[in-house]
């Protein structure tokens, strides 16, 4: 049996613990959070669970194998850093940290003392990601030619991260599950719409190595809600519309064949090709549950999460360079590939 601690009980961590409660080798023993009415709301909800204001309780609780952050973004890494310390295994919510430099270190930190870090990556475990996944692998779609992703909706304003660090982190987490190739450089571009608040609007470019390219869209201040990605390929291009109750990937059987004219070898031909579409069948368990039971078999096993701490370095180094490239009105900035960005 895994004891669990979580720390942070706001907004997302109630998710957490609900979940974590439904995976039967694991116990959640212990919540942290400084607010007396979480604290209050978690001791109605779940009798049996340790409350504390003292995250530090939670971490050295004796019967505490693994520490859950759910606290804000700047939190993140101290709070991660000494339950690590403390031999304790980590899931950090995303992003995995405010900097790379941060980052890189907490898995060499998780390497030292052989304990597993792994990050919320939420998408990345719902049947429609892992389904758009396993179409990509299996070269389902061809050549993959473009990604573009929006999610945008009147969304909550963060206080200490802007909309790249708080809504683009999830398409790029996704997108690093999805895709075979990582990115090389970006161009990000955004703007802030309240004094003194971060930028609450945001487009991001981002090239690979070849002819494929990736956009994402992200606003807190679109007056409906769109989470939508296309996945274009040179044999089918898939469609992943998170909202729809059912039927979220649709993979269409369509595309184009270049080929030269008859008369001239100049003349270049675009013929289009329009088959199927249809909708394959998806897990539908809970995201959350699933991860919660990986993050718990990953413990037991010592396997390797599909979100370790490398997927959400490579997704950090992502938002800083954009975050530099956006600081630039849209300057191309290289992305650090760094020595464990494989
Ligand atoms: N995976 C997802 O889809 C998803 C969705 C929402 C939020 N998140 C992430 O979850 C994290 C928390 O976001 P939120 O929206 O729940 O924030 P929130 O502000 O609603 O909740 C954070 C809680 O942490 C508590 N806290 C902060 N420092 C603490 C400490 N040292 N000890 C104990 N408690 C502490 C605060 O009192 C607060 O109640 C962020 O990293 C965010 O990016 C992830």
């Amino acid at each position: 049996m895994i004891g669990i601690g979580v720390i942070g009980y706001g907004y997302w961590g109630p998710n957490l613990v609900r979940n974590f409660m439904q995976v039967p080798e694991a116990n959640v023993v212990a919540v942290s959070d400084m607010r007396p009415d979480r604290l209050a709301v978690i001791h109605r909800q779940y009798p049996s669970i340790i409350t504390t204001a003292n995250c530090r309780e939670v971490i050295h609780h004796p019967q505490v194998d693994a520490v859950v952050i759910a606290t804000p973004v700047t939190t993140h890494y101290e709070l991660a850093e000494m339950a690590l310390r403390a031999g304790k295994h980590v899931l950090v919510e995303k992003p995995l940290t405010a900097t790379s430099v941060q980052g890189l270190s907490l898995i060499e930190e998780s390497l030292r003392r052989n304990r597993v870090l792994m990050v919320d990556h939420t998408f990345v475990y719902t049947g429609a990601v892992r389904k758009s996944q396993e179409l990509v692998a299996n070269n389902g779609l061809g050549d993959i030619y473009y990604y573009d992703s929006v999610r945008v909706n009147l969304g909550l304003f963060q206080h200490d991260v802007n909309v790249i660090w708080d809504l683009a982190v999830h398409d790029l987490a996704i997108m690093d599950y999805v895709l075979p190739l990582r990115p090389q450089a970006v161009s990000a571009t955004g703007m802030s719409h309240i004094p003194g608040k971060p930028e609450n609007i945001a487009y991001l470019t981002l090239f690979f190595d070849g002819n494929l390219i990736a956009h994402i869209h992200v606003n807190w201040l679109a007056p409906v809600k769109i989470r939508r990605t296309l996945i274009g390929g040179s044999q089918r291009m898939v469609v992943y519309d998170d909202l729809e109750p059912s039927e979220k990937v649709k993979i269409y059987d369509k595309g184009i064949t270049v080929s030269n004219g008859p008369e001239t070898l100049y003349r270049m031909l675009i013929d289009y090709r329009t088959g199927d579409m249809w909708a394959p069948q998806l897990d539908i368990t809970e995201a959350l549950k699933v991860e919660a039971q990986h993050f718990v078999q990953c413990i037991e096993t010592g396997r390797q999460p599909i979100t370790a701490g490398e997927a959400g370095l490579r997704v950090v180094r992502i938002l800083e360079a954009a975050s530099l490239s956006m600081a630039e009105r849209g300057q191309l900035v290289e992305i650090n590939p760094g020595r464990l960005a494989a």
